[in-house]
């Protein structure tokens, strides 16, 4: 059986690209099944496409209200029956409805070494914090920000002469390998949580 990814984007799509480098081969043990995003116009969904991967928008703007969004979002992700879903770049907080779905096997890959540094601004506040290492952490997504049990991370030395961009652009290299990585074990050998441990057997 092969596992149902369904991935969540909000930009130009690399973890996506590398996940679905992943899921073909077969040994791989997963399949992306659909791409949502909350915005048009952005490269990921161009490449979800490209793979003949079918895609959904679900803009907040588009909604009276947070809630009503946060269903929309729920069903359009419900309909493809995912095992795992995936925020890769994701960058919208899904709402109760959605963690009453998928809590547990909504995960998120972020840019920075957790607990430090939450938010959408991971390597820029480590630069200007003055750590020297960094990474990405792989974790659940829970009602907080980047709040989530940790399932995996990656250091990533920060250099002298980095910048916001150099910095960006090591860690996401870490990080689509880590991702890759640990989907693929989940996928084929399951997860436990408890309390803030996660195991994979
Ligand atoms: C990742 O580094 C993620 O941690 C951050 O946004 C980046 C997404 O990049 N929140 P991409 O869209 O997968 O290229």
């Amino acid at each position: 059986m092969t596992a149902r990814l369904v991935v969540l984007i909000s930009g130009t799509g690399s973890n996506l690209q590398a996940l679905l480098q992943a899921c073909a081969d077969p040994a791989y043990g997963a399949t992306v099944v659909a791409v949502g995003a909350d915005r048009d116009g952005i490269a990921g969904l161009e490449i979800a496409a490209a793979a003949g991967v079918p895609t959904f928008v679900c803009r907040v703007r588009d909604f009276p209200q947070r809630s009503e969004w946060d269903r929309a979002l729920t069903d359009h992700v419900a309909r493809y029956r995912p095992d795992l879903v995936i925020s890769a770049g994701f960058l919208k907080l899904v709402g109760e409805h959605f963690l009453a779905a998928f809590e547990g096997r909504y995960i998120n890959t972020h840019n920075a070494l957790l607990p430090a540094f939450p938010g959408i601004h991971g390597p820029r506040d480590a630069l200007a914090y003055g750590v020297k290492i960094t990474g990405a952490t792989l974790h659940f997504v829970d009602a907080g920000v980047d709040t989530g049990p940790i399932i995996a991370q990656v250091a990533v030395p920060v250099l002298d002469d980095d910048t916001e961009e150099t910095l960006t652009e090591r860690i996401k290299q870490a990080e689509r390998r880590q991702l890759v990585e640990y989907v693929g074990r989940m996928v084929r050998e399951g997860w436990t949580i408890q309390g803030r441990k996660v195991t994979i057997p």
